[in-house]
């Protein structure tokens, strides 16, 4: 008689992983000026997309779409959310995430929180 219970369980469980995107807590705050507003710039220019994997964004609390990108050159990341890019199955980060007013400081610090946030969930998941 104990399974009903264990299915119970997992449902709540499916739930929270279904509701872990739509919840902007699972923005961490990361420490330091250059994250915060690293996060701010994130927030309004680039969590449309990679918040949700629209168009095949990598998701930054997914550690499996993060893991092998965050081997690459940091230089490479900043490169690319620059000028661009298509990725192996086709699928298109637009430079500068479509925002042609970020200069490449803002867009670097949006880099760099989302590679920090990505960091975060892959570190959360090893412990
Ligand atoms: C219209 C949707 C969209 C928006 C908005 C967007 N991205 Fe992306 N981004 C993508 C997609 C899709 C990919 C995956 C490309 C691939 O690897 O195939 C991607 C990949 C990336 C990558 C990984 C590149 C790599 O080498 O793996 C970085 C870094 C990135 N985006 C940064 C940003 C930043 C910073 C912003 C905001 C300024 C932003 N993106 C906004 C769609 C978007």
């Amino acid at each position: 008689m104990r399974a009903p219970a264990y299915s119970v369980i997992a449902m709540g469980l499916w739930f929270m992983t279904l509701t872990v995107d739509a919840d902007s807590s699972a923005y961490v705050e990361l420490q330091g000026k250059h994250l915060t507003q690293g996060r701010a710039l994130w927030l309004a220019n680039c969590e449309g997309c990679h918040g949700y994997g629209i168009a095949g964004a990598p998701i930054p609390m997914d550690p499996s779409d993060w893991a092998s990108r965050l081997k690459q050159e940091r230089s490479v990341l900043y490169d690319r959310a620059i000028n661009g890019f298509f990725g192996p199955d086709d699928t298109m980060m637009p430079e500068r995430g479509g925002n042609p007013n970020l200069s490449d400081t803002e867009i670097m610090a949006a880099v760099d929180y989302m590679a920090a946030l990505a960091t975060y969930y892959i570190q959360r998941k090893r412990k």
